[in-house]
């Protein structure tokens, strides 16, 4: 069967600044990172070295034949410290943006992946009195480069920040799925809420929404209250947020199985990834069909998907079967402006370079990327707009 994907169709890959710079110096994670005794396998360190190498990066993006290329701006390098502004940086992240443009490549431009300022951080993080006004200063000061920029992500996957802000609290590791984890820190969505709509009230005049991570919670037989009310606080109420927005981003990895008293394990007999996630190449397609019924009117734009794997054949056999969802999707009416494959390179996984979700393997010591099947399988995809 073939599948044929609309003309005008983003297809791209994605990064984020954290997990792909390097010496991310001046942000909260490098310092969690680095303290004697931290709970972290690897540290970030040069990263892919990115910084530098973004040309490298732009360049394999339009040679495999995509089209679009999502990476984010880093706060802590833009305002190092408070109210102080990096002109260097800004110029550049300008670069960069250009640099996509050159090459006809849209760049989807995230302004917050997950790190902040470490001054940002000690001065109470999102749960400070400032911080929408802190937030609103950095994209007032960002706005000025985004010339020529279509898609703009405030903020990445709030609902795991704001449970991450609990986990953290707890000091328990913060493993498994996003699903499982205790649900977020009501101060902090709110926070996050008010800095997104302060964010969208800055960017007027671009195409910007938030990026949610989608998790897919399914409920195990006789659990369907059980799994609604898991949903509400974890997921629901971020998308309801974005119910005026341009558009809403969907990344979507695996599913969670919901009970009478809360996410189920994965089962012993599943298949995994590298992540401990269970292989479930179904969970795009049914997040955007998630999404698109919470949200009908506001379209979507895939931000993430892929796969933590060893074997590159399991990562086309994965976002195959992922892009096979998603068209049917999209067949039953889900408005997708795009999909952006997670992601470019094997780059840090929050703590670890050992789960590998890279279209392009890097080798830790020189940097040299080096393009896996998958890449060029996806780019034959993107040049077709057809899924074989
Ligand atoms: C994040 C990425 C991360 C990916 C895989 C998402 O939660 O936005 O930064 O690397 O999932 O875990």
């Amino acid at each position: 069967m073939e599948r044929s994907f609309p003309k005008g169709f983003l297809w791209g890959a994605a990064g984020s600044a954290h997990q792909t710079e390097g010496n991310n110096v001046a942000s909260d994670l490098w310092a969690l990172e680095n303290r004697p005794g931290t709970f972290f396998a690897d540290r970030s360190g040069d990263a892919c070295d990115s910084y530098h190498r973004w040309p490298e990066d732009l360049d394999i993006v339009r040679e495999l034949g995509l089209n679009s290329y999502r990476f984010s701006l880093e706060w802590a390098r833009i305002e190092p410290a408070e109210g102080r502004f990096s002109n260097a940086a800004l110029a550049h992240y300008r670069r960069v943006i250009e640099g996509c443009l050159e090459r006809g490549l849209t760049p989807v431009v995230t302004l917050h992946h997950f790190t902040s300022p470490l001054w940002f951080q000690q001065g109470g993080g999102w749960l400070s009195g400032e911080a929408v006004g802190r937030f609103r200063r950095y994209v007032r000061a960002v706005l000025p480069i985004l010339g020529g920029v279509e898609w703009v992500c405030t903020i990445n996957e709030p609902n795991l920040l704001a449970m991450m802000a609990n986990l953290m609290r707890d000091k328990e590791r913060t493993e498994g799925v996003a699903g499982a984890m205790p649900p977020p820190d009501q101060r902090t969505a709110d926070a996050l809420a008010a800095a997104h709509l302060a964010a969208r009230e800055e960017l007027a005049g671009l195409r910007s929404g938030w990026t949610i991570a989608s998790q897919n919670f399914e409920a195990a037989e006789g659990a369907v209250a059980e799994r609604d009310a898991w949903a509400r606080p974890r997921e629901d109420q971020f998308l309801e947020v974005a119910k005026d927005d341009d558009f809403v981003g969907v990344q979507a990895y695996t599913r969670v199985i919901i009970g009478k008293d809360g996410a189920l394990p994965v089962p012993d007999e599943a298949r995994r990834t590298l992540t401990g996630w269970e292989f479930h190449p179904a969970a795009l397609g049914d997040a955007v069909r998630y999404t698109a019924a919470r949200l009908p009117g506001v379209p979507i734009l895939v931000t993430e998907n892929g796969i933590a794997t060893a074997r590159d054949a399991e990562r086309v056999e994965y976002t195959r079967g992922a892009l096979a969802g998603l068209h049917e999707a999209m067949a039953e009416g889900a408005d997708v402006r795009g999909y952006l494959h997670w992601s470019l390179l094997d780059n840090y996984e929050w703590g670890s370079y050992e789960p590998t979700f890279g279209l392009v393997s890097v080798d830790r010591e020189t940097f040299q990327r080096t393009l896996k099947p998958s890449a060029r399988w996806l780019g034959e995809i993107a040049r077709s707009g057809r899924l074989d």
